[in-house]
């Protein structure tokens, strides 16, 4: 998928089939996932009926929502789509008069921190030994093992 320009998510229905295989490509366990996916939206794009990215917004307060998971296929990793995502997330949003976008990654995911700063997203807070204490088994991504995690931010008023 090389143009992005008519690239509009949908919401996925309450009945539909939840891409977890991609929802996993983002969080490590579907322990973890189940913890916020029931009570999050879901926005996807689909290719010839099939589900290439996603990404999950949770309301945590009247002024606060989050994108709780946000995953690309790795086929169709590279060509803008999670950028789109991060745009559609900010302005879906900013629409539903929610004052501040919040988003979190570990604090080794150097290239998801890029991705999130160049969307306009910045550091405000780390939650120490997040990865530690949220999951069963210790998580190790090219060779670190995951404790921190960085969350982001981006006020949208
Ligand atoms: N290294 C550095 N920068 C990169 C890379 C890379 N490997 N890949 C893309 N970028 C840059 C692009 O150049 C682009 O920058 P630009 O705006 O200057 O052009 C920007 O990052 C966005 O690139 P996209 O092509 O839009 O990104 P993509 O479609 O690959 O989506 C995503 C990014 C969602 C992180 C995807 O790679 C993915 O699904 N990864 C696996 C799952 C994951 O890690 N999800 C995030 C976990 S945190 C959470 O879910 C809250």
């Amino acid at each position: 998928m090389k143009n992005q320009n008519n690239i509009s998510p949908r919401q996925l229905s309450k009945n539909e089939k939840i891409p977890y295989n991609l929802l996993l490509l983002a969080d490590e366990t579907m322990e973890a996932i189940e913890k916020y996916i029931f009570n999050s939206d879901l926005f996807v794009v689909e290719q010839e009926a099939e589900v290439i990215a996603v990404y999950a917004l949770y309301v945590i307060n009247q002024e606060e929502i989050e994108i709780k998971n946000i995953a690309v296929s790795e086929a169709h990793q590279g060509q803008g789509i999670g950028k789109l995502l991060l745009q559609d997330a900010t302005n879906k949003a900013r629409d539903r008069g929610f004052k501040t976008l919040l988003i979190g990654t570990p604090d080794c995911a150097v290239k998801q921190l890029s991705i999130y700063q160049k969307a306009g997203f910045e550091i405000f807070d780390v939650k120490k030994r997040f990865f530690i204490e949220n999951y069963p088994e210790p998580i190790f991504e090219n060779g670190v093992q995951l404790q921190d995690m960085v969350m982001l931010r981006k006020f949208l008023q």
